[in-house]
């Protein structure tokens, strides 16, 4: 029996913050029914309070999407949690996501507060979301870089005011993924009632850890994973949706599924890519261009002998139609009469070597060869091509 992992994509909130990425409430609205589409738990929608156009657009969606939740982010702030539920008013499932810094990098030099006091604010902050929603959610920012202690005595305090969900967000992307697993655990170990909310785990990409720091995550007891299409975000960007929901899928013998739709993963991330103006780039895990062609001889003999020699993802798992042999001046014999016969040519043995060395020459003036300039290559065989 899998444990199922909610999925929590901030695609919307914490992947729009980032410059040039800002959506118009109609493109946000596209984006989240396709989000929806893809089976995700829960949208961020935004942080109501932000702008006007923010507002309006969390409460679009709130009135459109049915099938996932919709949360808006807020401070620990009385208006900002008025603001979040006055923009969620009539969604089928509405979360407010409330909450404050806890490290003492932030207490002392951002918040200036005492630990006291924050722990005071945790608890403020839950109760007032609880009078406009049952669904609240708490997040501890820059718990990554929170003494443990101290973090658990917040967390405590949070779920006692009613907090669904608890977030452990390592906002600077800091930890490495057995610190960041212990911390889980030592809250499911520490924290009075941890077993009312879910943990959940929001991690940020500046040393590349977001992705298996979530995983640690869920080794260690959190059941939700925050994260966004093609890992956009803050800075260095969030943990990466596709990444997580894959790993989980082909590492069955964790214990873990999710709701998501594979073979919808590469049109999203197509979509988010253009809509929010940001490139993937293209040796990215799972989406990126590269992530299922073939270039150098050894894999592609390899792969064109059985695909499982170098491919661990069925591409149509993840909706790509199918890996290609990419033909460069690294490519071997096997590859050129592969990217051949799926042009419909077949030459005999000499035909091919004569080709091949000719093919060597043109792929070190222009790098990739393409089909249109494998036909100029074979045109004196008389071949009528397939495609
Ligand atoms: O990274 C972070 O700490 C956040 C919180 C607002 C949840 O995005
Ligand atoms: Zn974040």
């Amino acid at each position: 029996m899998q444990q199922r992992i909610q999925i929590f994509d901030t695609t919307l909130r914490d992947g729009e913050q980032v410059p040039g990425c800002g959506l118009t409430k109609s493109k946000k609205l596209e984006l989240a029914k396709h989000l929806e589409a893809l089976g995700v738990d829960v949208i961020e929608a935004g942080f109501p309070i932000s702008s006007p156009g923010d507002f309006q657009s969390v409460r679009l969606l709130a009135k459109e999407i049915k099938d996932a939740s919709i949360c808006g982010l807020s401070r620990a702030v009385k208006k900002d949690i008025e603001c979040a539920a006055e923009a969620l008013k009539g969604a089928a499932r509405p979360r407010i996501h409330t909450g404050l810094g806890t490290s003492d990098q932030h207490v002392f030099t951002k918040l200036k507060m005492t630990h006291e006091e924050v722990i005071a604010k945790a608890k403020e902050c839950v109760t007032y979301a609880k009078n406009f929603v049952d669904d609240v959610e708490f997040y501890a920012e820059d718990a990554g870089r929170t003494d443990n202690e101290f973090l658990a005595q917040v967390v405590e305090a949070a779920i006692a005011a009613g907090a669904t969900v608890v977030n452990i967000p390592d906002t600077t992307g800091f930890c490495m993924p057995e610190v960041y697993g212990a911390k889980i655990k030592y809250l499911k170990d520490n924290v009075k009632d941890i077993d009312k909310a879910i943990i959940s785990a929001h991690c940020h990409n500046d040393l590349g850890l977001a992705t298996a720091n979530s995983i640690a995550a869920i080794k260690n007891g959190a059941g939700q994973i925050e994260c966004t299409i093609n890992g956009i975000g803050e800075r260095a960007g969030n943990t990466s949706l596709e990444e997580v929901v894959m790993i989980m899928k082909k590492h069955e013998w964790m214990g873990f599924e999710t709701g998501i739709d594979s073979k919808l993963l590469y049109p999203i991330s197509r979509m988010v890519s253009e809509t929010m103006h940001m490139p993937v780039q293209p040796n990215k895990a799972i989406v990126g261009a590269n992530a299922f062609s073939h270039s150098s001889g050894i894999h592609q003999d390899g792969v064109i002998k059985n695909k499982d020699n170098y491919e661990i993802i069925d591409p149509y798992e993840v909706g790509v139609n199918k890996s290609s042999i990419i033909l460069t001046a690294r490519s071997g014999r096997a590859a050129l009469n592969f990217r051949l016969a799926e042009i419909g040519v077949n030459l005999s043995k000499d035909e091919l070597e004569e080709t091949y060395q000719q093919f060597l020459t043109m792929a070190d003036e222009i790098n990739v060869v393409e089909d249109d300039d494998l036909k100029h290559l074979v045109k004196n065989y008389n071949h009528v091509f397939s495609k």
